[in-house]
């Protein structure tokens, strides 16, 4: 999964790695603030300080060095950071904070518990190798206990710790650990986490962090610092077929064409054949050229650039696998989403999808199902909200070379961003591919749209009027159509309330189902433009998402956009339906201008001001604009 919001993180990581050779283990902590979460980590931080204070001091140092305010090191110091984020109302995503001890190295992505956890937790969760899990003693395993574990499960954590706190509080009861401990581990079976370690703490009293404590004699298990130390992490990424998503191509002199990127599965060797994905192109590996001199070989994790034996065509975004076990591409998928957004999710509207180092349209049809992450039931939906999981259909614009998320995070992971406001909206996990994408071929013809602008005489061409119901869209409309007519124009004009008796009978009027009304109109808007027509599509189309959308599928030369802009107290004035006031009097929901919004074209071919021009000289702008773009003589 794309890290934005890693990059300091990789730097020191980095860095780290070329100063000792300790493994590193990842993990992220859940609970929220009352199960004592800052204590606990306050207090590790803290005792790794008191134990290994040269190497922290050091440590510090460095990290201020390279940028960090050397956060995280002092038990006082961290208290007070995260006071003062919440003061001035920063909001953080995930915090990362590094510490070491003799035999490893930590980072801990630490996230803030507020309403927006469960997006916090799915940046900080889609790296980590285990997860602590705190329940406070005197509550037990709780609805958020079990959402966190489903989620780390869902995100791919295979290793978690149960740490069952504020045991002091309980009288260091055995009889209430040994409850809590036994109902997780019934859940935890049900959704799939395999390691699953109960350990009793009192993190505020220091017990079982780094030294077993004389409170709980009863307790032969490890500390949390001992477990965290010694729990065996399976390196997947290491383990899997090699995989390099190209960050990008490096030209430096002639003789030199490089492909960097990151690691992100298995291992590579010079002399070895690799292939190319989407493309299927194979080559040898000729180099493996690092800031630190040439590998024979290297792994995941690794930053390289590598040079093949045969000029191949490559390009940003592509992925490098080894030959004998390239991933599948395809169009089509089936895969989990976590919705991260405030404004719910609409089927079929295409946002930008980052999937390894390529960037993509996606659209998600209907979720099949969303997840109840406290009671694991799956029920229908037709969308999602915010924090929640489902289980979609996911379509992109082209194919990628991908795997399923549960083989390799980074090539089997994905982010959703809306494509006007450049939020990240949804986090994803593919699954599988479906088969659909395989069989469905294109059938090429040999009667093209040039071949039909010669037999029509004019080209082809959609022009799509926006504008508030009772704007003047379909009068105008109407004047363009009869005057092409006259001048032997072959055109056909859709209109919204006509589409909605046939095509868009089963749609309404919620965002969701305008968006559906919109894909479909673009559809066959562009497939009349294809057959020669110029087509005129009057619809209120009130997103410029979907409209953006309708020019994208249709070709920037082949539509243009028409605003038709009336003020609403003007359109309100006209109310040629009686539309407005039904929807003012409230039994009319979801009124474009009422209660739904508009959001005007920025940049449209043609504005209208229909408060200065009337149908007959809006009809001859357009009619102008068509011979100036040379779609009539
Ligand atoms: S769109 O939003 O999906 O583009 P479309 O143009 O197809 O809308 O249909 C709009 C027509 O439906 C309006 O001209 C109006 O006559 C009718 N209509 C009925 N209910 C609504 C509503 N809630 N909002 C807007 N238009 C409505």
């Amino acid at each position: 999964m794309p890290r934005q919001s890693e990059l300091i993180a990789e730097d020191i990581e980095q860095y780290l790695e070329r100063h000792a050779r300790k493994s590193m283990l990842r993990f992220i902590t859940c609970g929220s603030v009352d199960d004592g979460k800052s204590t606990l980590i306050g207090r590790m931080l803290y005792e790794s300080k008191m134990l290994f204070d040269d190497q922290l001091t050091a440590l510090e140092k460095d990290s201020r060095k390279v940028g960090t305010q050397g956060d995280g090191l002092d038990f006082a110091l961290l208290v007070d950071g995260l006071a003062a984020e919440r003061e001035q109302g920063i909001t953080i995503d995930v915090a990362y904070r590094y510490f070491t001890t003799e035999r490893r190295k930590f980072v801990v992505a630490d996230t803030p518990g507020h309403e927006q956890y469960t997006r916090n937790m799915v940046t900080g969760a889609s790296t980590a190798d285990l997860a602590v899990i705190l329940v406070d003693a005197r509550k037990g395993v709780l609805a958020q206990t079990r959402r966190h574990s489903f989620l780390a499960s869902l995100l791919g954590i295979r290793h978690v710790v149960l740490a069952v706190n504020k045991l002091d509080l309980v009288g260091y009861s055995q009889e209430v650990f040994e409850r809590i401990s036994g109902e997780y581990a019934e859940f935890a079976a049900e959704i799939g986490l395999s390691d699953v370690v109960a350990i009793p703490l009192s993190a505020y009293v220091g017990d079982n962090l780094t030294e077993r404590s004389d409170n709980t004699p009863w307790w032969t298990g490890p500390t949390l610092m001992d477990h965290l130390e010694s729990v065996e992490i399976e390196d997947e990424a290491g383990s899997g077929p090699f995989r390099m998503p190209v960050q990008w191509v490096n030209r430096p002199h002639l003789d030199f064409r490089g492909f960097s990127g990151r690691i992100v599965g298995g291992a590579v060797r010079v002399g070895e054949r690799v292939r190319v994905l989407p493309s299927g192109r194979e080559s040898t590996v000729a180099r493996i050229v690092t800031m630190d001199g040439d590998l024979q070989e290297a792994i995941a994790g690794q930053s390289v650039t590598i040079t093949l034996t045969d000029e191949i065509d490559i390009s940003r975004g592509d992925v490098l696998a080894g030959a004998d076990s390239p991933p599948d591409t395809a169009d089509q998928f089936e895969g989990h989403v976590v919705w991260m957004s405030e404004h719910e999710m609409l089927p079929e509207r295409p946002y930008l999808c980052q999937i390894g180092t390529m960037t993509v349209q996606a659209r998600i049809t209907r979720p099949k199902y969303k997840i109840n992450v406290n009671t694991l039931e799956k029920t229908a939906t037709s969308t999602l909200v915010l924090n929640e999981i489902g289980m979609c259909n996911i379509s992109f614009d082209r194919r990628v070379p991908f795997d399923a998320y549960t083989e390799n995070r980074e090539t089997g992971g994905f982010i959703l961003i809306d494509r006007i406001t450049n939020a990240t909206v949804g986090a994803g996990m593919l699954t599988h591919a479906l088969r659909r994408s395989h069989n469905i071929h294109w059938q090429t013809v040999d009667i093209d749209a040039e071949a039909r602008t010669r037999l029509n005489g004019h080209r082809s061409q959609v022009v799509w009027l926006t504008g508030l119901s009772g704007s003047g869209k379909s009068t105008i409309a109407n004047e363009v159509e009869r005057r092409l007519y006259a001048l032997g124009c072959h055109t056909y004009l859709l209109d919204g309330d006509n589409i909605r008796h046939g095509l868009g009978r089963d749609l309404g009027f919620t965002p969701a189902d305008r968006v559906e009304n919109i894909r479909r109109v673009t559809e066959v808007a562009r497939l009349m433009a294809d057959a020669g027509l110029i087509v005129l599509a009057s619809f209120i189309s009130p997103f410029r998402a979907e409209r953006n959308a309708a020019r994208e599928a249709i070709g920037e030369g082949l539509f243009c956009e028409v605003h038709v802009d009336t003020p609403l107290g003007v359109a309100e004035q006209r109310d040629p339906k009686g539309l407005y006031k039904k929807a003012r009097q409230g039994v009319l929901e979801n009124f474009t201008g009422v209660d739904s919004p508009y959001e005007a074209p920025e940049s449209p071919e043609l504005r209208i001001d229909t408060t200065t021009t009337s149908p007959a000289e809006a009809a001859d702008q357009i009619i102008e604009h068509l011979r100036r773009r040379r779609v009539i003589a």
